[in-house]
């Protein structure tokens, strides 16, 4: 059976973006002209990923709203001779198949997933967290997909990262197996001398069924949350996990100074506002 489905835990409460998602679903946060979500979801469908999961919470209809028909929208756009913005909304409720999951309490990342655990059944199955933006010519979870297809093993996105931004990240410590880089353990959120490595999983994930065991019966970690990255240690000691690094330019669009950087490099990049906005910046200088 080929790797089809991925979950996308979206029920964050978006706390470091706040007053701006006092309201609305961080995930619906614009990146130039499409939100955040609908990045993550393009990449998966070009890695093959169809079948997709969002795990959403209270506050997120929004993002709902954004992947169904807008029947009445759609309608005023054809009407008024919009063809090409007809096509850009229509297209994006055409886009994928999409089944919605609650998570009622906000009891961690890996509590999140684990809400996926009767939609997922029996098969491995992908992971992304959105906000963790990456731009690359071969879609990151694509990068992944081949590494997994190669061992059918699980497989987590590495990147490399500067000592003080390790305390943000799940952080693992690996060997070198056959060309390959096999994790031995990963900590949550590690202070700066208890980081095993510069090497952080930056969102993306492709796990076989055990995870979902393991989540099950996980226990409260850092912050008295079930962590994903507790799970994925479990997982690393019972089987093997493989570390990919992610190729392509990688923006942390989940905090605002982040989320600056990915709209200024994607808008200087895009065909129409690229030029004037960098002219914009240059006068500024
Ligand atoms: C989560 C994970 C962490 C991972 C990070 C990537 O943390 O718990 O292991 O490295 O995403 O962005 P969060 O950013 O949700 O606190």
């Amino acid at each position: 059976m080929p790797l089809r489905k991925i979950v996308f835990p979206t029920a964050g409460l978006g706390t470091r973006f706040l007053p701006a998602t006092k309201a609305s679903p961080k995930e619906m946060l614009t990146i130039v002209d499409k939100p955040l979500i609908q990045y993550g979801v393009e990449e998966a469908l070009a890695a093959g990923l169809d079948q997709i999961v969002m795990v959403t919470g209270r506050g997120k209809r929004a993002i709902e709203d954004h992947f169904d028909i807008s029947a009445e929208l759609e309608k005023n756009l054809r009407q008024a001779g919009k063809e090409e913005l007809y096509e850009k909304v229509s297209r994006i409720s055409r886009m994928a198949n999409i089944s919605y999951v609650r998570q009622k309490q906000p009891l961690g990342l890996g509590h999140a997933v684990a809400c996926a655990a009767h939609w997922v059944g029996d098969k491995s199955f992908a992971v992304a967290l959105a906000d963790e933006l990456i731009i690359s010519d071969v879609p990151a979870m694509q990068q992944l997909r081949t590494v997994h297809e190669q061992t059918g093993a699980s497989v987590i996105g590495l990147r490399q990262m500067p000592a003080e931004e390790l305390s943000h990240y799940g952080v693992v410590d690996t060997v070198e197996e056959n060309g390959l880089l096999r994790l031995k353990h990963m900590v949550e959120k590690p202070q700066p001398d208890e980081a095993p490595s510069n090497l952080a999983s930056i969102g993306r994930y492709i796990f076989t069924p055990r995870l979902m065991a393991l989540l099950h019966d996980a226990a409260p970690g850092r912050g008295g949350e079930i962590q994903l990255t507790d799970a994925i240690a479990t997982l690393a000691r019972e089987e093997p996990v493989y570390g990919v690094l992610i190729e392509g330019e990688r923006f942390d669009a989940g905090n605002p100074l982040g989320f600056l950087m990915a709209n200024t490099a994607l808008g200087l990049n895009h065909p129409d506002y690229g030029s004037p906005l960098l002219d914009f910046i240059r006068q500024r200088l």
